[in-house]
């Protein structure tokens, strides 16, 4: 992204110093912004492959703080100016509006929880400041020109070096143990329980960016909650009130909505629409009807502060409905209803969630067990975001009708040629057609046999016709998808590929940004 950044040294991964002036690792979530007649993409790196990333170290694992530091780097979120010449797309080398922005970015906290003594840490006593943001799944863009992105599996990033530390309970639910995946905790304190026992509060959040302003410091919004974000579904209701809807991505774990008090103006102060505003919480009944229960304090029992911290405590207070693993949220641009990709769910009838809270089978999660993942639509009442009710149905259950003659053969879109499984990604273009991406079992074997390799397929939504658009590398999920200004390409996530690619033999295989055009070059949703 810089000219000062060497060349990628396919042998070590690249160097630490340089690991936040180069594109991250496995991309997801993007979106695209223009200034100015400038194209700029922000997209999330999610997490690190740290075989790939310290390839000389065995396993991957860090075994000092210069390794830390080099993963930390290569994860958050890149903001790069692309441009379209002859040979196809390239990144701006160089353009003002590239930047970084890591495990280490210094951002804003606020919201009901910003100031909270819960988020209180020796390094920021005011609970108010945070350095970083981490495991930035899915994305979103707000009418205002901002880009969202969401913290998902934060609690990886933690551990503790005193194995006898006594974890608060409030650890539990979300998966927060002294086992750090990455081995931060031995090398950067920050990381490590035991001596910040606050710093998981700090994360978890949706941070708001401003992709057009590259000197803007990010903004966590605490009151959209604190879970396992994947991604942020923005739309207006009639009146200009903001809408988020919002999925937690773990087993039994719940939807939730943000309606903002104020409503939107363009040209006016958008500052507080994130911050001040109703978060609500998802319940499914069996005769395809539902609600939002708002998550307040004289309906949970705890503060607007306790709300925004243990967001998932607060929906099991109010009976939510646990969920098959909610991936990505998408709203149709030319109608009023949304849908959520509730990817798959081993624990469906068979166990609670990790906060006690039953997942008996029915509902919007019909199968035992779920293996393969189905796609939730609901239309609000009054054709109105903002409404507390709504009505739903199943627009796809994903299946395998060569295997399987019962519910586990998939709902009647389902065909040869288009079987899949454990849809994530998904997002509308504005032609109202429904992009779907899969991050599932690609060992085309068993209840698999016949899906292939990870893949994104087009759905209409009126006709309920799913037709499979491209499949990827070997190992890869395809995840992230935007589009350039004049729609004529369509650029799409490759996560974590396991064959080489695109570099070809004895080189790493890395994740990417493919750039797709039509050969007419018409435009493409
Ligand atoms: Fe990061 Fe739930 O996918
Ligand atoms: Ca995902
Ligand atoms: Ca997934």
């Amino acid at each position: 992204m810089f000219s000062d950044a060497p060349e990628f040294n396919h042998e070590t991964g690249g160097d630490y110093a340089s690991a936040d002036r180069i594109f991250g690792e496995n991309t997801d979530g993007m979106e695209m912004f223009t200034i100015g007649g400038r194209q700029i993409i922000a997209v999330n790196h999610e997490y690190a492959n740290p075989k790939l990333n310290l390839p000389q170290n065995e396993n991957g694992i860090p075994t000092n703080a210069q390794d830390v530091l080099k993963l930390q780097s290569l994860q958050g979120v890149t903001v790069m100016e692309v441009v379209e010449g002859e040979s196809g797309w390239d990144i701006a080398i160089d353009s003002p509006y590239n930047r970084r922005i890591t495990h280490n970015t210094p951002m804003k906290i606020t919201g009901p929880a910003a100031g909270h003594e819960l988020l209180m840490t020796k390094a920021d006593p005011s609970g108010r400041t945070v350095l970083g943001t981490m495991n930035n799944c899915g994305a979103g863009k707000t009418p205002w020109g901002t880009y969202l992105t969401c913290e998902e599996n934060f609690n990886g990033y933690f551990g503790s070096t005193d194995m006898t530390f006594e974890k608060p309970a409030d650890y539990a639910r979300y998966g927060i143990g002294l086992e750090g995946r990455y081995a931060y905790e031995k090398y950067d304190p920050r990381f490590d329980v035991s001596q910040n026992p606050n710093e998981p509060h700090r994360f978890g959040y949706i941070v708001e960016i401003a992709p057009t302003n590259p000197k803007s410091v990010p903004i966590k919004r605490t009151a959209l909650g604190r879970f396992k974000h994947e991604n942020a579904a923005v739309t207006l209701a009639p009146n200009g009130q903001v809408v988020v809807y919002m999925g937690d991505d773990e087993r039994g774990e719940f939807m939730y909505k943000y309606v903002s008090n104020g409503v939107y103006t363009p040209g006016a102060d958008t500052s507080d629409l994130l911050n001040d505003g109703q978060l609500y919480v998802a319940k499914f009944n069996d005769d395809l009807s539902g609600s939002w229960i708002a998550l307040t304090p004289a309906a949970t029992g705890m503060s607007e502060a306790e709300i925004a911290i243990f967001t998932r405590q607060a929906g099991s207070k109010v009976g939510a409905t646990t969920m098959d693993r909610p991936e990505w949220v998408a709203v149709n641009p030319i109608a009023v209803e949304c849908y959520c990709a509730l990817t798959n769910n081993k624990n469906r009838g068979i166990k609670t969630n990790a906060g006690g809270d039953e997942a008996p089978v029915g509902g919007p999660n019909p199968r035992e067990a779920n293996k393969y993942g189905q796609i939730l639509r609901w239309w609000p009442a009054n054709d109105d975001h903002t409404s507390d009710d709504f009505t739903w149905d199943l627009y796809v259950m994903a299946g395998n009708p060569n295997v399987h003659s019962d519910a586990y053969a998939g709902s009647e879109n389902i065909n040869r040629g288009n079987l899949f499984n454990s849809p994530d990604g998904m997002m509308f273009d504005t032609t109202g057609l429904l992009w779907i991406q899969t991050d599932g079992n690609y060992k085309n074997e068993g209840d698999f046999e016949g899906m292939g390799n990870n893949q994104m397929l087009a759905g209409d939504p009126v006709t309920g016709k799913i037709e499979r658009f491209m499949t990827v590398p070997f190992g890869a999920e395809v995840t992230g998808l935007t589009w350039s200004a004049d729609r004529r390409t369509m650029f799409v996530g490759i996560q974590h590929p396991s064959a080489p690619f695109p570099d070809g033999d004895g080189k790493l295989a890395r994740s990417s940004l493919v750039a797709i055009k039509r050969n007419d070059n018409a435009r493409i949703g």
